[in-house]
């Protein structure tokens, strides 16, 4: 990754923490607890989440597994994870500062990496499958979330366009096709998968960037989107609900297993 793209994954989740935080993990419990039961957690798993954040995912996990690691290259996120972690009490969890695309482990480390809404911020996600692959064990699991961006050309444009000026340390959401094809040339197959339909306030989405209805990113994301409302042109689904607009993100989760060998198609 550019040092420049660094920075400026650092600046934006350093400046979002608190929002970050609060809607990211106090605010959805029960789609924390769907995701939870989507993975089936095993008492004896170790695991890996990559690009942490606040700590949501593995702090949900730690309950359920023997040791639960965070690992995130933005310090305040890693500060907050540790908040929320002493806040609930919760033994078996670290977090530790580190890159998505270098991961500091030796191969075959854990049996469950799993990584959240994150891949969007990463300019070669195949390379951070890869190491997230590497550190997992051969009989392990790996689980990836993200946003999924639309299949048509125009329409994917657009909902990336629309995700970048609120968030300029966004670089892509992908295609369920790109998904697909990168999980196929890694060497995973997919054991299970789910697609979700999460709906949101776009004041809230915007508030979780730092943004306000004041902020000139603000009015320029809302006019771009209120543009692409007629023919859902960006894919959000975006209907007005008075002051208000309600957006909606497609989610993929995959849970993830290296392809055996020997294995025919
Ligand atoms: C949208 S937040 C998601 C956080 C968390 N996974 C969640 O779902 O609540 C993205 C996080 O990814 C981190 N991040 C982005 N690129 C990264 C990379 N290449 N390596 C490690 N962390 C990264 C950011 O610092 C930020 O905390």
């Amino acid at each position: 990754m550019s040092k420049k793209h660094k920075e400026t994954i650092q600046k934006q989740f350093t400046k979002t923490v608190e929002a970050f935080a609060k809607y990211a993990v106090r605010d959805t419990p029960e789609i924390l607890a769907e995701k939870v039961e989507f993975v089936k957690p095993q008492a004896t798993d170790l695991v890996l989440d990559v690009a942490c954040g606040p700590g949501a995912f593995p702090l949900a996990l730690a309950p359920r597994v023997r040791f639960a690691m965070g690992i995130d290259l933005t310090f305040e996120m890693l500060r907050q994870s540790r908040a929320f972690q002493a806040e609930r009490q919760i033994a078996n969890a670290a977090f530790v500062s580190g890159e998505a695309e270098q991961l500091p482990f030796p191969d075959g480390t854990f049996n469950l990496v799993t990584c959240q809404c994150s891949f969007h911020h990463i300019p070669k996600p195949e390379l951070a499958l890869k190491e997230m692959l590497r550190i997992t064990r051969p009989d392990g699991r790996l689980f990836l979330i993200d946003t999924v961006a639309p299949e048509s050309d125009a329409k994917f444009e657009l909902h990336n366009k629309i995700e970048k000026l609120r968030d300029p340390s966004h670089t892509l959401s992908l295609r369920l096709t790109t998904y697909l094809r990168m999980f196929e040339e890694a060497g995973v197959e997919v054991t299970r998968q789910g697609l979700r339909r999460r709906p949101r306030s776009f004041n809230q989405w915007m508030l979780r960037a730092g943004l306000e209805p004041h902020h000139k990113r603000y009015q320029e994301t809302r006019r771009l989107l209120e543009d692409s409302i007629a023919g859902d042109r960006a894919g959000f689904s975006a209907r007005p609900q008075g002051e208000d607009i309600e957006i909606v993100h497609n989610e993929g989760m995959f849970l993830l297993a290296r392809q055996a060998e020997g294995w025919e198609k």
